[in-house]
């Protein structure tokens, strides 16, 4: 087994290998009342890819495959950002799993972040990368997701919002130090591509959403984050869903049932160095 740095020759190969793996993990986990797990589109493989590169732009040490026979059967993809470190992706090839490939890529990864006081991961509900999370230091909590259509007579009218742009990148970044111990930078203008970026006038908050997801909140106080969490409802499509949402962020499981989203438990928020972040709302990769 070859563990090596991740170069931009082995993107595409390993976003197939991340999609067979979450396709089957999802396939193997799904829930009855679930709707059944998709491939990504072509349009979401493309973004996976974009971003994996930009991970390796930033952090060229970050991201780390595994090679067997000359053939890549794993990887882990990771970040700084000031004092935290995040775990992008992580997965090894289906029929190959469970075998000791992912803690050795893992490690590698990990052994990036070992400086920062901090680090952060979106775990699926897969219990070999929860075995592995957990080996490496990192404590589980639990995530919730609520999702559904929203009940529009339920929204309250909403104030002192706007949509954010650029300039506001600066004060979000301190708000990010604030909540998580570094800013998003560069990835803040992958977010802004992807959707729609609102924020408080008073500057006390922002939210990603793209009309059907909420990417990405974060707010100096949960009135801030409610009043952001009720503009996303407001723009929600037919459906709409926040995962990501841990217990210390109460404010928005009470908005949204409120709104008549339905809650499920699934994933865990992996951190080590620090209590999981309110007000809010984690990016899945981004974190
Ligand atoms: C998560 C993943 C990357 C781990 O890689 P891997 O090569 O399977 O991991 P390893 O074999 O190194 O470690 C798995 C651990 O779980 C144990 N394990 C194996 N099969 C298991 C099972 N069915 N249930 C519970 N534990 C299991 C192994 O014994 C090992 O623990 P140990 O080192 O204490 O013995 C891989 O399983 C995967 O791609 N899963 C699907 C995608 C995913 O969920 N990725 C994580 C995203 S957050």
């Amino acid at each position: 087994m070859l563990i090596r740095p991740m170069t931009d020759a082995d993107v595409a190969v390993a976003e197939e290998i991340s999609d067979d793996a979450f396709f089957a993990l999802d396939t193997a986990s799904r829930l009855p009342a679930a709707p059944a797990p998709e491939r990504r589109s072509p349009a979401q493989r493309t973004a996976w890819r974009a971003r994996t590169r930009g991970f390796l732009a930033s952090d060229p040490d970050g991201s780390w495959i595994a090679e067997q026979d000359g053939e890549v059967v794993g990887f882990a993809t990771s970040f700084l950002r000031e004092q935290v470190w995040c775990l992008a992706t992580f997965a090894v090839r289906p029929g190959l799993q469970g075998a000791g490939i992912g803690a050795q890529v893992l490690d590698a990864a990990v052994a990036y972040g070992a400086d920062a006081p901090r680090g952060m991961l979106a775990a699926s509900v897969d219990p070999r990368a929860l075995r592995r999370y957990h080996l490496a230091g990192f404590r589980l909590h639990p995530q919730l997701t609520l999702r559904g259509s929203v009940d529009r007579s339920a929204l309250p009218v909403v104030t002192g919002v706007r949509d954010g742009g650029p300039d506001d990148a600066a004060w979000m970044d301190d708000l990010d130090r604030l909540r998580r111990g570094g800013p998003h930078g560069p990835d803040h203008e992958r977010l802004m591509a992807a959707g729609r970026l609102v924020v408080t006038t008073d500057r006390s908050g922002y939210a990603y959403t793209n009309g059907r997801v909420l990417a990405l909140l974060a707010a100096r106080d949960e009135q801030a984050a409610q009043t952001l969490l009720w503009e996303c409802l407001a723009g929600a499509e037919e459906r709409y869903e926040l995962s990501h949402v841990t217990s210390a962020n109460y404010w928005a499981v009470e908005a949204a049932l409120a709104a008549r989203l339905d809650l499920v438990a699934r994933g865990y928020l992996g951190l080590r160095g620090m209590a999981p972040p309110s007000p809010y709302v984690h990016h899945g990769a981004l974190l």
